[in-house]
């Protein structure tokens, strides 16, 4: 048994600490003694988190309430659940919304364009006029979001010296903060060998820190739905698999021994170190009945990597797109057709 608590890799769960954002935090919580702050950061850099372990008893995405109007009520909702909105003006919600809060406005630049300048004003004056009403804002891009809000006026109440930036987390943070979840998570000895190889998927891709959480929690059910005792590299490539490498068929003699090289040694590793790739490379030559240079040989892996059939990490090189095994048998059945 590999999972110890699945619902703590789920999306909705939030964990107690924030390893490699103290920092950023601290300043988070010092802007909120004046009442306002816009948390900026690309795709799973932590926003969401940050946000919610301000504290905020009011939370709201603005990318599904997407009007002034739709916000208003959901925030109505939650500080006064008996309070019924139907029917009154946004004018009209503004004037209940008073007393001590602290409203998350997640994804606040997903709200309609054409009310997302009034909204953004007219919260901010709530604040400055002591109204008790504090908030903490979303977005990718706090740039884009003063592009979005295009007045000077309104931008300057709501975010000016408000702005946390969350630059993206670097390979050793995004292992720190696995180490983290797993330790939560996963059982002990069934996780650490494959952090590395998790964050280096996660960095090529687009959602990051999300998507190594979401490599994590798949890998470790696959491992367990195969009755393995800890998550191996394999599996973590099974996890990723998203498509197919179609292009073997059409692949050059030379470029698919040499992926053949690099599949056949991770197949129960995680990473190769060059020197075992070209020994290995070589090796496979000779099975196969070529006769090649090792200038060509390196050259071969070039392309490889070009290509993104392998990929270089500061641990060496791996496979990330489909189990090794599986890679190596489909190569194996092309070269011996
Ligand atoms: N410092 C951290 N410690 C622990 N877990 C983290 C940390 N940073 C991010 N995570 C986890 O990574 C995932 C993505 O984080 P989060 O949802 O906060 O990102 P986001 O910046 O809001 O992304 P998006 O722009 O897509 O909304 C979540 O599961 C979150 O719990
Ligand atoms: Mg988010």
């Amino acid at each position: 048994m590999i999972l110890k608590d699945k619902r703590k890799l789920e999306v909705s769960y939030v964990p107690e600490k924030t390893p490699c954002r103290e920092e950023e935090k601290k300043r988070l919580s010092l802007l909120l003694e004046n009442g306002r702050a816009v948390i900026s950061g690309e795709v799973g850099t932590g926003k969401t988190l940050l946000a919610k372990h301000t504290g905020g008893d009011v939370y709201v995405n603005c990318y599904t309430n997407r009007s002034e109007h739709k916000v208003l009520e959901e925030i109505l909702h939650q500080i006064r659940p008996n309070f019924s909105t139907a029917g009154l003006t946004s004018q009209r919600l503004w004037k209940e919304i008073k007393g001590d809060h602290l409203i998350i406005l997640d994804e606040f630049d997903g709200m309609d364009s054409k009310d997302i300048t009034h909204f953004a004003y007219t919260i901010s004056r709530q604040a400055e006029m002591g109204e008790g009403i504090k908030y903490v804002a979303v977005t990718r891009s706090a740039l884009m979001l003063e592009q979005i809000i295009h007045d000077p006026a309104a931008w300057s109440t709501f975010a000016e010296k408000a702005v946390i930036e969350l630059r993206p987390y670097t390979r050793k943070q995004m292992i720190e903060i696995l180490e983290y979840r797993a330790g939560e998570s996963l059982m002990d000895g069934s996780y650490e060998e494959v952090l590395p190889l998790i964050a280096d998927i996660a960095l090529v891709s687009a959602g990051h820190m999300r998507s190594a959480i979401d490599l994590l929690r798949t890998s470790a059910m696959i491992a367990d739905r195969k009755g393995h005792e800890k998550i191996f590299p394999e599996d973590v490539r099974e996890a990723n698999q998203e498509s197919w490498f179609e292009g073997i068929g059409e692949m050059e003699k030379g470029h698919a021994i040499a992926l053949l090289a690099v599949a056949s040694l991770c197949v129960n590793r995680a990473y190769a170190s060059m020197d075992d790739i070209m020994a290995e490379y070589k090796s496979k030559c000779e099975e196969y009945g070529i006769d090649i240079k090792e200038k060509e040989m390196e050259k071969n892996i070039q392309f490889l990597l070009n290509q993104g059939f392998i990929y270089e990490s500061s641990d060496g090189y791996t496979i990330i797109d489909c189990p090794a095994e599986l890679l190596a048998k489909e190569i194996e059945k092309f070269l011996n057709r």
